[in-house]
């Protein structure tokens, strides 16, 4: 089975996860900017990975086009996110549901894994959105624990990214 890597990663966080798998899996990675459909046609299966921004995994749109275009045979995606596990499945599950349909769920396999904030990689139009949410946030009555912890996190780069959170990937490409 040959396999490639895709990503398309803004502050970095999702490179590192992709490379973090093929430090374990025989595969290719590739930045996604680079991916035609000739190439994805020359594998078997295309795993495309994307932060999160605003709930939507970034690019997984056009990826998902792109798989539907080429020979590739199998689609597997991974997001990664400021949000932690800890946030619990209902947040998660939710990311799921506004990415993938109940259908898409069911035959492409999805992984989300924890990652962080980067300021220091951050454009300066993402600056700005976390900013006014973190705004928003301080201005915010009665807020919830969670919401309460978020608006702490928001303020400063944090990692919390591991490979411990691309074993499930990295388990379901090494049974392929
Ligand atoms: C403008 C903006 C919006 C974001 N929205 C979310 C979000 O909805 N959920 C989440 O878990 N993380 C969110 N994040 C955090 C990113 O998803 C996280 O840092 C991700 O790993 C970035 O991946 P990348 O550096 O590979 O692009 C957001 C970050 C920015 C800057």
């Amino acid at each position: 089975m040959k396999i490639l890597v895709a990503y398309k990663s803004k502050t970095m966080f999702t490179k590192r996860y992709a490379e973090m798998v093929a430090e374990e899996v025989q595969c290719t990675v590739m930045d996604f900017k680079n991916v035609t459909i000739d190439i994805l046609s020359d594998y078997d299966i295309f795993v495309y990975g994307g932060g999160l921004y605003a709930g939507m995994i970034n690019g997984f749109k056009q990826a998902k086009e792109m798989f539907e275009q080429s020979k590739a045979k199998e689609l597997v995606v991974f997001a990664t996110g400021a949000t932690p596990n800890e946030a619990g499945n209902d947040v998660i599950d939710t990311m799921w549901n506004n990415n993938l349909t109940a259908e898409e769920q069911d035959h492409i396999a999805h992984f989300y894994m924890p990652s962080g904030l980067n300021y220091e990689n951050m454009k300066v139009p993402d600056k700005l959105i976390m900013k006014m949410m973190s705004f928003m946030l301080s201005k915010q009555k009665n807020k919830s624990e969670y919401d309460a912890s978020f608006e702490q996190a928001i303020k400063s780069s944090y990692d919390i990214s591991s490979k411990e959170y691309a074993m499930p990937l990295i388990q379901y490409l090494s049974n392929k």
